[in-house]
This record gives C-alpha cells, structure tokens and sequence, in this order.
C-alpha cells in the first residue's frame, strides 16, 4: 500500500483528481468505482474544472458508486444519487447511461444488489476505485462485523455511522437506518483502488488501517491486501502513524 501524504485538503483533492485524469487519458473507456461524503468533493471540484478546460473527456466513461441510503429515492437532497448529480455528474459530458448507482427504494433490494454485482461485471469489473473511510474504517458502508460480505449487499448501519452523516440530515433520526453497499470482494476486485482521508477525525481509522492488523472490524485493514492501493492524506489524517 502506497501511502502518500500531502499538506492539507486541497492538495489530496488535486493529487486524487490528476490520478483520475491520467486514468481516463490512458484509458477513455475507462469503469470508475466513486464514492459520496465530503472528503471527495474537492477532487470531483477538480475534476470538473479539469474537464472545463477540456483536459478530460468522461464521454465514455463508465461509473459505478459504492452505495446508496434504502428508502431514500433519487430526488431526496441526502440520497447519494442527488449528492452525485449534484456534484459532479450534471457539470461533466458523461452520458447517463453509463453512470450506475444502487436503486436504494427497489421493491426487491436483494434482486438489486445481484443485479448491481452483475452490471460491474458485465462492465468488465472496476478499473479505478476512489474510496473515502468511514471513522470507524468501514469503505463504501461496510461496517465493522464478525464477518463482511463480500458481494454487493444490504447492511445496517452502526450507531457511529449513523452519528458521523446525522449532519447532512435534520436529526438522526432521520438518518437511514440500512443501506445498500458493495461488498469489500467487488471493492477488492477494482484494478486500483486510491482511498483519501482528511482531518483529525479520521487519524486513528487510518493509522489502524496502516499500522493494525487485517480484521473485518476495522474494513479498511482489507485494502492491505490489494496489489495497487494508495492512500492519500493530508497531515492530520496522518497525525497518528
Ligand atoms: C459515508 C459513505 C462512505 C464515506 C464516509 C465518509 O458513510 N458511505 O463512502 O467514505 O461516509 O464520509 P466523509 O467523507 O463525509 O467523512
């Protein structure tokens, strides 16, 4: 595991962007495993300036994202179709068939996590995976357990989790209490994986994810087994290791 740590916030977000832009130059066709949460955002601001400026092309793009809220529909400002039309998606060429998500309000959401595996796969499996963590380590929302599946699944979330999103909704109770999520195995799948963090709160999720042992406690521990994973992080996500 790569571990590359940059000055602060800014300088993740442009680093994680130009990984992304090189990816697409070598590879237009490329499939883009993307990830919700604030950490993020600043890459995706990059990325659009980058594509304004006509630098990348996302016309055949492919993306596919970690996971989505069940019961949240599309339209709802916190479902993270929203937060990804919103942020990235409505301000760059890529065409919207090619963009996937997880049906978070699908009657069945058994059938749609096998249906969601599937659609990776026929994609050809994820080339590039950018990753936040969670502050107790869980990437996409696999949260801590005994044992993680490892296909795309739905899951219920932990108190900590719950805590940590509260501040995008009126209260926590508010708060989805379940989610759909790729599984650790399809993130483990991705050709590249690149995870960011940034901030004290997510120091002691990343020096264990670095310095602790694999367990499915602590889901990030899993990317240390993966051949080409890096982790960019600004100084005080790096404060503990
Ligand atoms: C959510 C998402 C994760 C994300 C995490 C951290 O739980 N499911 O994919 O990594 O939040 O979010 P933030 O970047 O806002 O700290």
């Amino acid at each position: 595991m790569r571990v590359i740590i940059t000055v602060d916030y800014k300088e993740m977000s442009k680093k994680a962007a130009e990984i992304v832009k090189r990816q697409i130059k070598e590879r237009p066709n490329t499939v883009l495993g993307l990830a919700t949460g604030s950490t993020p955002l600043g890459m995706y601001k990059y990325l659009i300036e980058m594509y304004k400026k006509g630098e990348i092309d996302f016309s055949n793009v492919i993306t596919f994202n970690l996971d989505e809220y069940v019961g949240l529909s599309a339209e709802h400002p916190q479902s993270y179709h929203y937060f990804m039309f919103h942020n990235f998606f409505h301000h760059i060429n890529i065409k919207k068939e090619n963009i996937h998500i997880p049906n978070g309000v699908a009657l069945d959401l058994e059938e749609e996590c096998s249906r969601y595996e599937e659609e990776i796969e026929k994609a050809g499996g994820i080339d590039l995976q950018i990753l936040g963590i969670g502050v107790n380590g869980h990437i996409g929302f696999n949260e801590p357990d005994e044992s993680i599946d490892t296909k795309t699944h739905v899951v219920t979330l932990t108190e900590d989790t719950i805590n940590a999103n509260k501040r995008f909704f009126k209260s926590a109770d508010e708060v989805p209490k379940k989610a759909i999520t790729m599984g650790l195995g399809s993130i483990m799948k991705a050709k590249k994986i690149v995870l960011l963090a940034s901030g004290k709160n997510k120091a002691k999720a990343i020096k264990e994810t670095i310095k602790g042992q694999l367990t499915t406690k602590v889901p990030s521990t899993v990317l240390t087994l993966h051949p080409d994973a890096t982790i960019i992080i600004d100084k005080e996500a790096a404060s503990l290791i």
